[in-house]
This record gives C-alpha cells, structure tokens and sequence, in this order.
C-alpha cells in the first residue's frame, strides 16, 4: 500500500550539542557535567567522552550540506549552555557565534532550524551551586534562555525548552546512569520539578517576543507500559511503570497536577513533597504550542517483589536494536491515540525516532543499513495511520543525522543515518539516508 505525506508535513533530523560538537574548550566554552562525567573512570563504555565526537563545531558546514543533499525540511539541534554562559550571569558573545553561523547556513539551504535549550549539558558552575536541585536553577536557566531567544530569535521555527527531563531527572539523580551520576529519588524529583519549573518559566518569557514565526514547546520521551500477563500484578505494576516513566511528566504539564497514586508510591523512599510551593504546577502547565515526542520503544512489564516500585521489565518477542530496545511500532500508535484522548491536543512533533544497529562500511564503500530503514519505514507508517485518523501530527525528526556519542554507551552505538568514520572524520551516507532522501522526495511511502 502507498501512503502519502502532507505538503507541509516536516521531515527532519536530530542532534545534540555534547554528542556531536567536540571543540570542548574552544571559544570560552566551560564543562558541563557530562565532561566531569565522562572523566570518572569506568561511568563511560571504553571511558570515551564527547571531547572531539564528530567535530561538529568545525565541520558543520560540511554536515549542513549533507542535509541538504538528503533534503530535510528541519533540523533539530540543541545549544551547549556552557558556551552561552561558561560561568554565571557571564555571556559569551563567541559561544553565541557559532550558533548563529549555524542557524545562517540552514536557512540559507531552506532548512528550518528547531533549538533545543537544554539536553543536558549543565554547566559545571551551575551544578557546583547545587545544579538541578536548587530552585535558583530556574533563574539560571531563564537568563540563559531569554539571551538565546534575543539573538536567534525568531529565525527558529521551533523551540524545545529541555529534551526528556525524565532522563535529565531520573537517570542522571536517581538511576546514576547520566551526568551528574548521583542515585537518590528525593533528589531526582527535585531536579524534575525545577527542570519542569524552568520550562514553564521559560515559555512564559518566549511569549513576551511575541515573535510571529516560531513556536514553542518540550520535548518528553515516553515509554508505553504493557503488563507482561493479564493478571492484576503485573497490570498494577505496569501502571506504576508508567507513572515513573510518563505520568510523571505529562500530568503536571498538562494537567496541573502530580499523579496522586505516583506521591504515595514515592512518598516512603523521599519523604514530603516540600519542594513544590504554590503556583508552581500553574506555571509548569503553561500552555504549549505544541508537544515533542522522543519514541524509541516499549517496556514490558513484571509485578516484581525486588525493585523499589515493585516491577521490572521483561522482553517480549519483538525484534530489537542494539539498545536491547524492542522494536514496537505499534506502541507508538497505542502512545498517541492515549495523549490524544488522555492528555492534549496541541500539535505533535515526534523529535526523536530512530535505531542503533551495528553498521559496517562493506567494501563498496556503501553502509547497508536495511534494518534501520525497516525501522523508520514502520513507524512512519504508524504516523500516517494516526494522521489519517486526525492525530495531528507535524513532523518527524530521526535520530540521528550522524553516529555520535551515544552518552553512557560512548561511541558503541551508532543511530545515525550518516556514518561517522572517528578516525578520520570522514561521513558517509548510508543507504538509510539515500532511502530518506527519496522518501521526503516523493512524499510516500511504500
Ligand atoms: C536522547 C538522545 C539519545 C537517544 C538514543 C534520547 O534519549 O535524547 O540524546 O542519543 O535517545 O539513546
């Protein structure tokens, strides 16, 4: 069967600033935490670090042009706030530049900026005044923000105020997996509610530019729950799964509230919920513009007596990625369908899809990444499916233009559609790309 793609539906890519910019000590840029992070031995696979990556920062030219031949109508990149303010209250007009430069050669291609503010490179600075944790971050995060709005303005279409604060909050307090590596719930929930502050706080001082060409919003990354049997164990535990994960995020934005089953399940490991002062669930439920989605896959899910919250994930029989990550188009159908009739109606940009596989560069130069089309292709199809059925859907970003750091994993995992030769800097489409490339060409698919 073909399906057709609107006129005005946007196909794009994805990046972050520490996976792909390198020049980490160039023009006054400061650490971040993932610096500190990725220098505490044994946090990163092969302890490698963002240092160099793709070196984006001096060959971005280079990788605009290649979006440009691929034809994407978007690109999704996010600013490196230690470049912005390398120490506080101090901006720095050389950091800004290269964003500027950036924002320039896309537009001069036809391709749509869309500015991620915050993807988790905290400055050190902030993170030594208490990071996250300290409600003053919201100040922090405001002064920041506000500048970047003044001087890209609205030459950005779209704005995304943080990028999954579940992973910002969760895996970098709680789970320790990420940046700043600390593993306490208290502080975890902290760290959301203030992330979730700033946005709110954020988009209120957007909408005083009243600039009449972009459009502002954030970007969660959502995990379905499914119980991995029909019995109420693993039904009950697969709702809390998701009250970690989802409804954690997405009732305080758009419903004004914390879910209430979430507080008392947390309420034994972190005690009063003392950090949320009145007036702040008005602020964080702001009205968005729209709603970014990050969908990778599901989790399937156990009742489990050995875990704080009582369940684990299992795997189903899906195929999956190297991630270990389910393959589930489906669960992305199943995801916008509840946001829709749970939730929001605000315009969806999925802003990040996409798969990790073990490429290789075959002797004809070429990268035959069959899967990863397979991948793209399936939910895609989903996506035409939802809008079909009035999902609203506006976009698509794929993660990721280019392999690149893929955060605690280094460089093991590779999700570009671009392949990044480390050695030699050297990029190389991959069949993905050129399939891409067709696809926003024709508008359907197959
Ligand atoms: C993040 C990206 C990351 C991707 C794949 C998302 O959680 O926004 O930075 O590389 O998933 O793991």
């Amino acid at each position: 069967m073909i399906e057709k793609f609107k006129e005005n539906f946007i196909f794009g890519t994805a990046t972050s600033s520490y996976q792909i910019e390198g020049a980490a000590a160039e023009d006054g840029r400061s650490l971040s935490i993932w610096d500190v992070f990725c220098k505490k031995p044994g946090k990163i696979y092969g302890n490698h670090n963002g240092d160099i990556a793709c070196d984006h920062y001096h060959k971005y030219k280079e990788d605009v042009e290649l979006m440009s031949d691929i034809g994407v109508n978007a690109y999704r990149f996010s600013i490196s706030w230690p470049r912005i303010f390398p120490e506080k209250g101090k901006y720095n007009p050389k950091g800004m530049e290269f964003y500027k430069r950036l924002v320039n050669e896309l537009c001069e291609k036809g391709i749509k900026p869309a500015v991620t503010l915050y993807h988790w490179d905290l400055p050190l600075w902030a993170y030594e005044m208490g990071g996250w944790l300290n409600r003053d971050s919201v100040k922090w995060f405001e002064e920041y923000a506000v500048k970047v709005f003044e001087e890209l303005n609205d030459s950005v279409k779209l704005w995304i105020t943080h990028n999954e604060p579940l992973c910002a909050s969760i895996l970098g307090y709680y789970e320790g997996t990420h940046a700043p590596g600390h593993k306490n719930l208290r502080e975890a929930l902290i760290a959301a509610h203030h992330i979730l502050l700033s946005h709110g706080a954020a988009v209120e001082d957007f909408r005083k530019f009243n600039f009449k060409n972009s459009k502002i919003g954030i970007t969660l990354n959502l995990i379905p729950s499914y119980p991995a049997s029909g019995s109420e164990e693993d039904i009950k535990a697969a709702f809390i799964s998701d009250g970690y994960h989802n409804r954690w995020f997405l009732d305080p934005i758009f419903k004004d509230s914390y879910p209430e089953d979430m507080k008392e399940a947390y309420k034994e490991f972190i005690g009063e919920f003392d950090f949320i002062n009145d007036g702040d669930l008005q602020k964080i439920s702001i009205k968005n513009d729209f709603l970014g989605i990050n969908y990778y896959s599901r989790e399937l899910i156990k009742f489990s007596e050995d875990s704080k919250l009582n369940y684990k994930s299992v795997h189903g029989n899906f195929e999956r990625t190297t991630m270990d990550w389910e393959i589930a188009p489906e669960a992305l159908y199943d995801l916008i369908m509840r946001l829709r009739e749970e939730y929001t109606h605000v315009p969806i940009y999925i802003t990040e899809n996409g798969a990790a596989f073990n490429d290789r560069v075959s002797r004809n130069g070429k990268v035959h990444d069959n899967k990863r089309i397979d991948y793209v292709r399936r939910h895609l199809k989903k996506i035409v499916k939802l809008n079909e059925q009035g999902a609203d859907i506006r976009g698509y970003f794929i993660w990721s233009l280019i392999d690149n750091f893929e955060w605690a994993n280094g460089y093991s995992r590779r999700f570009g559609i671009v392949y990044m030769d480390y050695e030699t800097q050297d990029r190389i489409l991959k069949d993905s790309a050129v399939w891409y490339k067709d696809l926003i060409k024709r508008r359907i698919i197959e």
